[in-house]
């Protein structure tokens, strides 16, 4: 199959109360590990690489990473026995404008660091471009922070204001929002609630399918709740990290005089299979392909 546009597995998610999951791959293993669990549940996946993988697959070039990951998805996707789509996660405009160059069927721009009207702006300008190209276009309002192993700054966590929601969904013609719930990047234990009484008055405003980000680190009871009410697309990539990590770990703990790549990253593919297939049956994915 080739790349698909999840556009209407999202819609298809949010009106029958499931989710499909957003998978990130920071290399070829866990691009393969998501694609297998895929074929394995008969799921549709959003397969998702963001800003710092593509720097690191890249050696520091973006744009080069972009490229890597465009040419491996897509040959994945053409031998997958699955539906999959391939994401953006958390792009610059630059890079947003590129991977639907480059065939992405999703793309999502990062406007965190901009004012909201910025926001705004290059939100409608990429959905505009997106939307010509039969491409996914997923935009965020407010900000889910991103530690990235250090302390986290709660001046970093902005909780989505509804309005602002509402505002900007008018103005931009986004296909999937992402907002501020109270979860947090990179956690490697789910411990954080969601503050759903927000999420009910984002809904009564904006009949769009919602995102979660940093869903690792949140209560397996809150995502199913947040489901419930609107959460169609949910962003998974320390959990697989982790099943990843803790496979090749244990391989090259049992046989110290292990060198083969082939033999630990093997089982870093099958732990993160494992996970990946537990968290497309938990998001009710599972069969839907
Ligand atoms: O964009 C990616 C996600 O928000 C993943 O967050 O590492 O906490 O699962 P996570
Ligand atoms: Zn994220």
């Amino acid at each position: 199959m080739t790349l698909v546009n999840p556009r209407s597995w999202i819609l298809d998610a949010k009106k029958e109360g499931f989710a499909i999951g957003g998978f990130n791959a920071n290399n070829f293993e866990q691009l393969q590990a998501i694609v297998r669990a895929a074929e394995l549940e008969n799921a549709p996946v959003i397969v998702q690489i963001s800003h710092r993988a593509l720097l690191y697959l890249g050696n520091g070039n973006e744009i080069t990473g972009l490229q890597y990951f465009a040419d491996m998805a897509k040959r994945a996707a053409d031998n997958a026995d699955a539906p999959i789509a391939l994401h953006l996660d958390h792009g610059t405009e630059l890079e947003a404008t590129q991977a639907i160059a480059l065939g992405f069927s999703s793309v999502m721009f990062d406007g965190e660091k901009h004012s909201f009207e910025e926001n705004i702006a290059i939100s409608k300008k990429i959905a505009d471009l997106a939307h010509k190209m039969d491409v996914c276009m997923e935009a965020e309002i407010g900000a889910v922070p991103k530690p990235d192993g250090a302390a986290l700054n709660e001046a970093d966590l902005v909780l989505t204001d509804p309005d602002d929601a509402l505002e900007f969904v008018q103005k931009t013609g986004v296909d999937m929002l992402a907002i501020a719930l109270g979860s947090v990047h990179g956690m490697q234990t789910k411990e954080n609630d969601l503050d759903l009484v927000r999420l009910e008055e984002i809904r009564s405003k904006v009949d769009l399918p919602l995102v979660l980000h940093g869903s690792s680190g949140v209560t397996n009871q809150a995502i199913l709740a947040a489901i419930k009410m609107g959460l169609s697309k949910i962003n998974i990539a320390t959990q697989l990290n982790k099943a990843f990590t803790l496979g090749v770990r244990k391989a090259l703990e049992e046989k110290n005089t292990l060198v083969d790549p082939r033999k630990y990253l093997g089982q870093g593919i099958d732990a993160q299979i494992e996970v990946v297939r537990e968290r497309i049956r938990f998001l009710g994915s599972s069969g839907k392909a």
